[in-house]
């Protein structure tokens, strides 16, 4: 791998399959749908392709199948100029863990997806970033997230776990950043924007993170979730995953 990557992401990658009809079918039954198409999504796929449309050095760790899905995902990174050298494709079905050396004072943006009651405490500690959604933070700590002042409390429960920094995400309402050198829960709004399709929202706001976190490492991280939130605004503006992910030349020169 080049040395000057600086956005690494290990993750999930996954081809979407995605038919538009005009409702569910029954057990068995064959409808008529009106669209088909394949996209590229999986959460770690689509926070790497984020990071790198913005111009950051950006490669995926992950494992593809040795077919056509595989072939065609792996020629999706390399248009989206993220290095694909730690990218595997296996003949077997189940994906295999992918070792990777890093240097040890590398920064960690973790992200409890799909999050489970009982997550290792490991997970905290090594994570300098910990981010998550409001679903995703009621199911690790039991506590209910509503608003933004449950997202307060409920980052304080996070920090607490040993998490070097809390940032929990609210949807329009931008998001709460907490981190242990002052522990105060910062609301972090975001602009008031028409949302057409939310969908790869908190990827495309962990994406972008992750290029200012590689970018401008002394930016105070509530500056950077400021910027995040206006990069995952514009994602939310038109419809798809990935397809709505903006390029850096469609972003404001102030976000850079
Ligand atoms: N309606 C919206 N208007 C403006 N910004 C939004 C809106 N929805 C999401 N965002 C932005 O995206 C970020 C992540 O959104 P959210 O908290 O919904 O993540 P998520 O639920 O993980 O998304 P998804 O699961 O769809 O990827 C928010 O912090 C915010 O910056
Ligand atoms: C690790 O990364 C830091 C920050 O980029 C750098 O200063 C340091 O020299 C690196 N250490 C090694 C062992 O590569
Ligand atoms: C949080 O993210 C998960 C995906 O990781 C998603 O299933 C869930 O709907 C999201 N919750 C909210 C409140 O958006």
């Amino acid at each position: 791998m080049s040395e000057d990557v600086s956005v690494i992401v290990v993750g999930s990658c996954m081809t979407d399959l995605v038919s538009q009809a005009p409702r569910l079918p029954k057990a068995g039954e064959t409808i008529h749908g009106h669209k088909f198409f394949i996209g590229f999504g999986g959460k770690g796929a689509n926070q790497c392709v984020q990071a790198a449309r913005m111009g950051v050095k950006t490669a995926m760790v992950c494992k593809v199948g040795k077919d056509f899905f595989g072939d065609n995902y792996i020629q999706n990174f390399k248009n989206n100029g993220v290095s694909t050298d730690f990218v595997e494709q296996t003949e077997k079905a189940a994906t295999g863990a992918a070792s990777i050396i890093v240097n040890n004072t590398v920064k960690t943006i973790f992200n409890p997806a799909p999050a489970v009651t009982d997550l290792q405490s490991d997970f905290y500690k090594a994570s300098d970033v910990f981010c998550c959604n409001e679903s995703e933070a009621e199911l690790l700590t039991g506590m209910a997230v509503t608003s933004v002042e449950d997202a307060s409390q409920v980052s304080l429960e996070l920090l607490r776990r040993g998490c070097g920094s809390v940032i929990v995400t609210l949807g329009p309402q931008g998001c709460v950043v907490c981190q242990s050198t002052n522990v105060v829960p910062k609301p972090v709004p975001t602009t008031l924007v028409t949302a057409v399709d939310t969908t790869g929202a908190g990827d495309s706001f962990i994406g972008a993170l992750a290029f200012y976190m590689a970018h401008y490492p002394t930016m105070p991280l509530e500056e950077m979730a400021r910027r995040a939130n206006l990069v995952a605004a514009v994602s939310v503006q038109t419809v798809g995953t990935q397809t709505s992910f903006p390029f850096r030349k469609d972003l404001p020169n102030e976000l850079f």
